[in-house]
């Protein structure tokens, strides 16, 4: 959602700020601000829109100061406006903070500091953090730590959601950074020290990362910090070492991170399989699942939970679990089944997928399974992110930081884990050893498999540029190929604006029919053999209807140009890696549609590449 830099040390902050809100630019965009202290003064500086609008007011301002704290804003409680974005200032001028998250007791907090004479120059809950941060601090009697004390006690009348940067007046070289349920770490230098909310802001400047748990609030100074909970208990610190470069997270040369990170599919998927398979090659292994194989056995059921796009992959991994390892699987909405106390049977095993590993309502299913006594396992990419450390055991995808906010190779590597998965899973029960050797055949020609189609892109723009003009678009597929009908519909609607739904190809008759026209195309994905006619079938029906027809078909079936106004070869692959490889189409076509129509591709109207309010 929003994103958060802070600087403590001997540099001059100003540019260490900006530089980290231009990598946290992903996280939220509609406006942005820094505030630095110099000589017991705040200097701030905001703005409304990209962070470049700040970099620019930002050349002609001046913003002494060795010690700063940034923020790009994904608004949540008031409109985009100068005023709303971050820092805020408290009443009194003591406190600069910038913060991520939702206060929801927010009224009440302010009630009760209108009465003690407290005004607010904006509508947000944050204001009000910085004010009851005030408040305290004017009460506070142990002098020493006067201001770690007085967010310590603030924090303890908050309800909700936050990640925080801290700034005081009157504690020169001094931050105090909080966290709950919003994502944070700190970066450790030498006679300096980062805090971010997002590694990619800091990555250039240190690889020794400390992620903050929630509830754990530090207080950071050039040369050292220290992390204590709330309630002033000693916390045990663990350092990482981060794993990837800066230069991972740029772009390239390419115009966009989206399409750099649909190019970058290949690498990526071969780092979900790196080491990941059975010295005789016929089945799949992962370290960090943290499960015997006779517990594994012992499972009747699995749940999957996700939002958005990482939703989309587990719908692929019930059919490729069910499948091939035969296990029953249900796929939930994270944000529906954290509320919803669905009966699970006792040998369920609950697994959720996240790009992030932050997203809130994924963490919140997480913990709701987890209460309940079920074992709980991750997919995620990022590693040492909050839903990598609650979860049980887990895979990391390995993907490099994704930046563009249409998930891409992402996606397509977390389809791998669970096909993955779904080989390990059918091999310690019915699979044979032939069915399991041709499955780590396939996952091997994967990679190359996948260039083949990003071979592709000049007749993809092509056919995307034909149709980037219309309004309505319909992606239809089935089984396995109905969740990438999905993620086409989600991939075009996000980042071109084109009204678009995937529907499973049969369904489309209960009623979306009724939109087919020459003025709403249709994009079928039918690689399936088994089910070529079926697919036939309902091209026949839409092109009667006059709809133009977008085909994703595998090379050599009888799904020819003669069917279709469009064609998109695909590879033969082995059927559970169908998926994927359909995949790179429809990220290209959403891709170049976007383009012809002048979007802001990696920056897409009102989304956030993690979400982490509710
Ligand atoms: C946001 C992003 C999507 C992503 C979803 C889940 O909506 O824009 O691209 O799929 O969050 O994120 P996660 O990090 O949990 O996979």
């Amino acid at each position: 959602m929003c994103g958060i830099i802070g600087y403590v040390g001997n540099k001059s902050a100003v540019q260490i700020l900006l530089d980290g809100l231009i990598r946290l630019e992903y996280r939220g965009y509609d406006s942005a601000g820094i505030a630095t202290l110099a000589d017991s003064q705040f200097h701030v500086l905001r703005r409304v829109g990209r962070v470049e609008s700040l970099i620019n007011a930002a050349g002609e301002a001046d913003m002494a100061g060795h010690v700063g704290i940034g923020h790009t804003r994904w608004a949540t409680h008031g409109v985009v406006s100068e005023k709303n974005a971050h820092p805020h200032q408290s009443f009194h001028g003591l406190f600069s903070i910038t913060h991520n998250g939702v206060v929801e007791n927010y009224e009440s907090i302010k009630e009760f500091l209108l009465a003690r004479g407290f005004t607010f120059e904006s509508e947000t809950d944050s204001e009000i953090l910085a004010n009851l941060i005030e408040y305290h601090f004017n009460k506070e009697t142990d002098s020493e730590n006067r201001f770690l004390k007085s967010v310590q006690k603030a924090l303890f009348h908050v309800r909700g959601t936050y990640g925080l940067a801290i700034l005081c007046r009157d504690c020169a070289d001094e931050m105090v950074v909080a966290r709950k349920s919003s994502p944070l770490l700190i970066g450790v230098g030498e006679g300096e020290m980062f805090v971010a909310s997002d590694v990619s802001a800091i990555a250039r400047y240190t690889h020794d990362i400390v992620y903050l748990n929630d509830g754990e609030i530090a207080r950071l100074t050039p040369a050292d910090f220290s992390i204590t909970t709330l309630r002033n208990e000693s916390v045990d610190v663990v350092k990482c070492e981060l794993d990837w470069q800066i230069e991972d997270a740029d772009r390239s040369g390419y115009e966009h991170y989206m399409l750099k990170e649909i190019f970058e599919q290949p690498r990526a998927l071969e780092n979900a399989m790196r080491g990941r398979f059975s010295d005789d090659l016929s089945t799949a292994r992962f370290g960090g699942l943290r499960m015997t194989i006779r517990e594994l056995r012992q499972v009747d059921r699995i749940l999957f939970c996700a939002c958005g796009t990482a939703w989309i992959a587990c719908l692929v991994a019930e059919y490729l679990i069910e499948k091939y390892a035969r296990i029953p699987v249900e796929v939930e909405y994270a944000s529906e089944f954290r509320y919803k106390n669905s009966p699970l049977d006792k040998n369920t095993l609950v697994f959720v997928i996240s790009q992030s590993g932050e997203t809130l309502d994924t963490m919140a299913a997480l913990q709701e399974a987890k209460r309940k006594g079920f074992r709980t396992l991750a997919i995620t990419n990022v590693v040492g992110s909050t839903i990598a450390r609650e979860s049980d055991g887990g895979i990391y995808q390995h993907s490099g930081p994704e930046i563009g906010v249409a998930s891409t190779k992402a996606f397509t590597a977390q389809i791998c884990v669970a096909a993955m998965l779904a080989l390990y899973l059918g091999r310690i029960r019915d699979m044979s050893f032939e069915e399991g050797v041709l499955f780590v055949q396939a996952l091997h020609d994967l990679p190359n498999v996948v260039e083949r189609v990003l071979a592709q892109k000049d007749s993809i723009e092509k056919i995307a540029e034909k149709y980037a003009h219309h309004n309505d678009m319909l992606f239809l597929g089935r089984q396995e190929m109905f969740p990438i009908a999905l993620e086409g519909a989600l991939k075009l609607k996000e980042i071109s604006y084109m009204h678009s739904e995937g529907y499973p190809a049969a369904e489309m008759k209960h009623g979306p029919i009724a939109l087919v026209s020459e003025k709403c195309p249709c994009f079928f994905l039918a690689p399936q053999r088994s089910i070529l006619q079926k697919n036939i079938a309902n091209i026949q029906e839409v092109r009667s209807r006059r709809a133009k027809v977008i085909a994703v078909a595998t090379v050599g079936s009888e799904l020819g140009e003669k069917f279709v106004d469009d064609l998109i070869p695909i590879p033969e692959v082995h059927p559970a890696l169908q998926p994927i490889v359909a995949t790179i189409p429809v990220q290209l076509f959403a891709y170049y549609v976007a383009k012809f129509r002048g979007c802001d591709i990696d920056k897409p109207r009102n989304l956030a590449k993690s979400v982490t309010v509710e």
